[in-house]
């Protein structure tokens, strides 16, 4: 594929590794960032976040004029939206996805779109997210959804491992046209060398992620009940569960091998190691 120029929306945990890798295979990348803070700390050559070995990669593509970080949005042919998708209360109390982040990059993207862009929105989102982006996106622009590309391709990086995940995770691409999806799939291909990416269409996408999320909190949550419950009959939750997964078809999490006095005096909890 040749080099593309690529806007990323959202410079955090996601965006500023998505970004330095899309500028290590070639293309050219201008991170956008309503955070001037965020803005000011990269372009004097630093990393504002926590991540191994980022700094170097991001020293080298900067240095090779493939990143640079904006306060204001670029115009591009591929843009990627990597922003927050908190939680918040509705008028029942129950918690929902707050959406502004994403609506309000969707609006950002419309203002500059053209004809033959591809949108890839990467937050986690809710089912039928990305049908809103598509919408806001058409809205803002006046491009008929024909006329643009609109994919969904979410994150499935560990803080920590972020940059080997992003080139040996296998990804999941999902859009209403499968033109667009393989359009995108052709951009992913450039820098996850070791992982494979899959296409569907976005509302299995959005699915997928979430029932990937579930599937994993679930699984931490039984770990950590049956260390209490251990604690509680002052047997060892290790060597129960090393017991337990020589069933064929068993496999707990292992707790992390660290404990900590709780509030409550000295039982000891066992925080589960995401495996
Ligand atoms: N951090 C993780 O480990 C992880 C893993 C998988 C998926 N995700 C998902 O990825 C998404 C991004 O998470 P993150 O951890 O990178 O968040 P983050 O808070 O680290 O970074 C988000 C960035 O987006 C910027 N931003 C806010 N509004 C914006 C807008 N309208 N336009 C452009 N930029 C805007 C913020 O200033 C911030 O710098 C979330 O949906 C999250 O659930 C995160």
């Amino acid at each position: 594929m040749k080099e593309k120029q690529i806007t990323v929306l959202g410079l955090g945990y996601i965006g500023l590794p998505t970004s330095i890798v899309l500028a290590k295979a070639g293309h050219n990348v201008k991170g956008y960032d309503p955070n001037e803070e965020v803005i000011k700390t990269l372009n004097s050559g630093k990393i504002h976040i926590v991540e191994n070995n980022l700094q170097k990669v991001y020293t080298e593509v900067v240095e090779a004029g493939k990143f640079k970080a904006y306060a204001e949005i670029q115009p591009s042919d591929v843009y990627i939206i990597c922003v927050p998708t908190p939680f918040k209360k509705n008028n029942e109390n129950e918690k929902i996805a707050d959406l502004s982040y994403v609506e309000s990059a969707a609006k950002t993207v419309g203002k500059v779109v053209k004809e033959g862009d591809l949108v890839i929105l990467e937050s986690t989102v809710p089912p039928l997210t990305t049908k809103l982006v598509t919408e806001i996106v058409e809205k803002e622009s006046g491009l008929s959804r024909e006329k643009f590309h609109s994919v969904h391709c979410p994150e499935r990086v560990l803080p920590g491992r972020i940059l080997y995940e992003l080139e040996h995770n296998d990804r999941i691409i999902g859009s209403q046209k499968r033109e667009s999806a393989e359009l995108a799939k052709e951009l992913y291909d450039t820098f996850v060398k070791e992982g494979t990416c899959y296409i569907t269409d976005d509302i299995t996408a959005e699915m997928c992620k979430l029932i990937e999320n579930t599937y994993r909190d679930v699984n931490i949550a039984l770990a950590n009940e049956l260390s209490i419950i251990c604690d509680k009959l002052g047997i060892d939750v290790f060597n129960l569960i090393e017991l337990a997964n020589k069933h064929p078809r068993v496999n707990i999490l292992k707790p992390r091998s660290w404990r900590r006095r709780t509030l409550f005096g000295n039982r000891s909890m066992v925080y589960c190691r995401k495996v």
